[in-house]
């Protein structure tokens, strides 16, 4: 063990990131790096990135222009500033980064991370390495596991990787090229994890997955778990009130998780579950293996399981052949689901992917114009859905201090953050909020005297 060193670690992109990010630092941790919020204090930094559009990846070479600045500094004062790049840009472009920004000094791909040590020994001893080998051990095994003082320190949520991975090619991602075949953890390794979280004071867990519901891990019987089976025998822990998983993709929710929607209260009434798009020949043309109807079907479905269901999505606009009428049944999909919220995206053609060698790219412009009117619609969706739950009382999980003096924040069961002043000794408790008023994206209102049995229905009516 060496002296106290300082990491600063940058994450992009997705949970799954934020969650890498939080194991690379513990496992580094033993080595002496203590995370620093200061990237000019820090002696080692670490990008964590996201490849999935093309912004993504330009940001991450962007921020390198101003870490290369940092090392110079750093070397000016007679330092040495170590530069790491991690994540699905590492894995993609490999050597390429190196290329394009020398001061780089460790590229290192998203199942390499438990070799993080010896990898920066060797960099600091042997100058630039570039490892994005996609080895057959599974990384977790190797990962160090946080003290409790920092997983207290992350506070009464956590994400825990489940499933990594992606064998569904949808033709615009990369995911499956730069994270490899789906595999999915052993149910026994996640249940010490989640075990070991909620001893930590952590109340809910998010299980975490590109494909997160074809989740398969193998189960202390020997058998091939469902997620449904894995929700189920997590829920039963002591401690943890309440669980989530993301992200969905809609051909894998089975009738067991939508049953399970129904019967374990811990579960969450709130899913992300990507459309992409709401034309069948898009869907098609993006290879997602499901039809408009099939998606709209499986949430008839959850609703019937439990009626208050708060659904999320992605879109991408822009596909290639895509029409306005394609377009305009992707807005006709937003008004009829009654989203509590989505994401949408300009298609991005990314090198590799079919997508990008389709003809009929779609012109900017259109893009523009078809993302903003999304957007619109989407915002509509959320405020309509914000505004249904004034005057309910909602369980809310308290998760830190509010922005101003005597708040505190939290999240309601469909993930809205809602806002009380009530004394922080309520940080890490569940406790009712009787709603009274939404901003663009919050909720506002009071603590409750006694819980409502009335579930917020959501449903079309933007
Ligand atoms: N262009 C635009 N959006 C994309 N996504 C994935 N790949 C692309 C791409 N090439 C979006 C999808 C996915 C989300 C994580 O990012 O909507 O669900
Ligand atoms: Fe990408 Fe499709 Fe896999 Fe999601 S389901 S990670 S969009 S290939």
């Amino acid at each position: 063990m060496t002296g106290s060193r300082k990491l600063y670690v940058k994450s992009f992109g997705c949970q799954m990131n934020v969650y890498d990010s939080q194991r690379m630092a513990d496992t580094l941790a033993p080595e002496g790096y203590v995370e620093t919020a200061a990237p000019e204090d820090a002696d080692l930094i670490i990008l964590n990135t996201c490849h999935i559009r093309e912004k993504a990846a330009e940001k991450v070479y962007s921020e390198l222009g101003r870490m290369r600045r940092l090392k110079e500094a750093a070397s000016a004062d007679g330092r040495n500033l170590l530069i790491a790049v991690a994540g699905c840009v590492a894995q993609a472009e490999g050597g390429e980064i190196v290329r394009r920004a020398p001061a780089v000094d460790l590229v290192v791909g998203s199942q390499n991370y438990h070799r993080l040590p010896q990898l920066i020994a060797r960099a600091e001893r042997e100058g630039r390495i570039v490892d994005t080998e996609f080895p057959l051990d599974d990384k977790f095994d190797h990962l160090a596991v946080p003290g409790r003082a920092a997983t207290r320190a992350r506070g009464v949520t956590a994400f825990v990787t489940v499933q990594e991975g992606c064998d569904k090619f949808c033709s615009f991602c990369v995911v499956p090229y730069t994270r490899g075949a789906e595999t999915s953890r052993a149910v026994e390794k996640i249940t010490a994890e989640v075990e070991r979280l909620a001893d930590a004071g952590v109340r809910e867990v998010t299980l975490i997955g590109q494909n997160v519901n074809a989740y398969h891990g193998e189960g202390p019987d020997g058998r091939a778990w469902s997620l449904a089976k894995l929700l189920t025998h997590l829920a039963r822990l002591s401690g943890i009130e309440r669980l989530r998983y993301t992200t969905s993709h809609p051909l894998d929710m089975s009738e067991d998780l939508i049953a399970a929607h129904r019967d374990l209260p811990a579960l969450m009434p709130q899913l992300h579950l990507p459309a992409q798009s709401g034309s069948d020949r898009i869907l098609a043309a993006m290879n997602r293996r499901h039809t408009r109807a099939d998606y709209v079907r499986v949430v008839s479905r959850l609703r019937k399981a439990r009626p208050d269901m708060a659904l999320t999505s992605d879109f991408i606009v822009g596909f290639p052949g895509e029409s306005d009428n394609d377009f305009a049944a992707t807005l006709g999909l937003v008004g009829e689901i009654g989203y509590a919220g989505a994401f949408s995206f300009k298609y991005s053609p990314r090198p590799g992917t079919p997508g990008a060698d389709m003809d009929a790219q779609v012109d900017e412009a259109a893009k523009s114009g078809r993302l903003h009117r999304l957007q619109e619609a989407i915002d509509r969706n959320q405020a309509a859905f914000n505004r249904r739950c004034i005057g309910r009382t909602l369980s809310v999980l308290f998760e830190k201090p509010g922005r101003h003096d005597g708040q505190i924040v939290g999240r309601s069961p469909y993930l809205q953050p809602v806002q009380i002043e009530a004394p922080a000794s309520l940080i890490g408790e569940i406790a009712a909020v009787t709603v009274t008023d939404v901003g663009s994206n919050s909720l506002f209102g009071a603590l409750a005297q006694k819980p409502s049995q009335v579930p917020v229905l959501a449903g079309a009516g933007a």
